[in-house]
C-alpha cells in the first residue's frame, strides 16, 4: 500500500485568537475547532495531518525547515507575516513538498497592505476568502490531485 499523504498545517501570528478575534472578518470558529474539522477530513481521506500555530516567526521557520522530507504538503496561513516576511517565504520555498496558501478572509478585498502576499508566488496555489473552509478546501484539493497523479 502507498504511504499515507502527510500534511503539515502551519498557522501564523494571532490565529490562536480566532473565535474572539474580529469575528466579523474571521468567523466565530476557534483555531482548535478548525483543526478538528481538518483532522476529521484528513482521517477520512487516509491522510496524516499535523497542526501548529506560533506567534513567533523564528518558530514558524524552524518548523518548516524541519518538515523537509517529512511531509508531502504544507498548508500555510502566514497571517500578518504573509504580507511582510521574506524569511517565511524563503523557508516555504526551500520546502521539499507542495505548498498551499490559505486565508480565512479575502485579503484582496481588504486594506491595500493586505493585497500583496509574498507567499503566493512560491506556492502551488492559494485558497482565499472561504473562512474555515479555505483549510478544508485545501485538504480536498490535495486528495483530488492525488487521484489525478
Ligand atoms: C489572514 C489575513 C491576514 O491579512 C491577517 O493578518 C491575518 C489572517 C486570514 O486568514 O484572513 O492574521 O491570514
Amino acid at each position: 500500500m502507498a504511504d499515507k499523504v502527510k500534511i503539515l498545517v502551519v498557522n501564523g501570528p494571532n490565529l490562536n485568537m480566532l473565535g474572539s478575534r474580529e469575528p466579523e472578518t474571521y468567523g466565530v470558529l476557534t483555531l482548535d475547532a478548525i483543526r478538528e474539522k481538518c483532522l476529521a477530513i484528513s482521517t477520512k481521506l487516509g491522510f496524516t495531518m499535523e497542526w501548529m500555530q506560533s506567534n513567533s516567526e523564528a518558530i514558524l521557520i524552524d518548523t518548516i525547515q524541519a518538515a523537509c522530507n517529512k511531509f508531502d504538503w504544507i498548508i500555510v496561513n502566514g497571517a500578518g507575516l504573509t504580507h511582510t516576511s521574506v524569511a517565511l517565504r524563503d523557508a516555504l520555498a526551500l520546502f521539499t513538498g507542495g505548498v498551499i496558501e490559505v486565508h480565512l478572509s479575502n485579503i484582496h478585498a481588504r486594506e491595500n497592505f493586505r493585497h500583496t502576499s509574498l507567499i503566493t508566488a512560491i506556492a502551488n496555489g492559494a485558497i482565499i476568502g472561504f473562512g474555515a473552509s479555505s483549510y478544508t478546501i485545501a485538504i480536498n484539493a490535495i486528495a483530488e490531485m492525488q487521484e489525478e497523479s
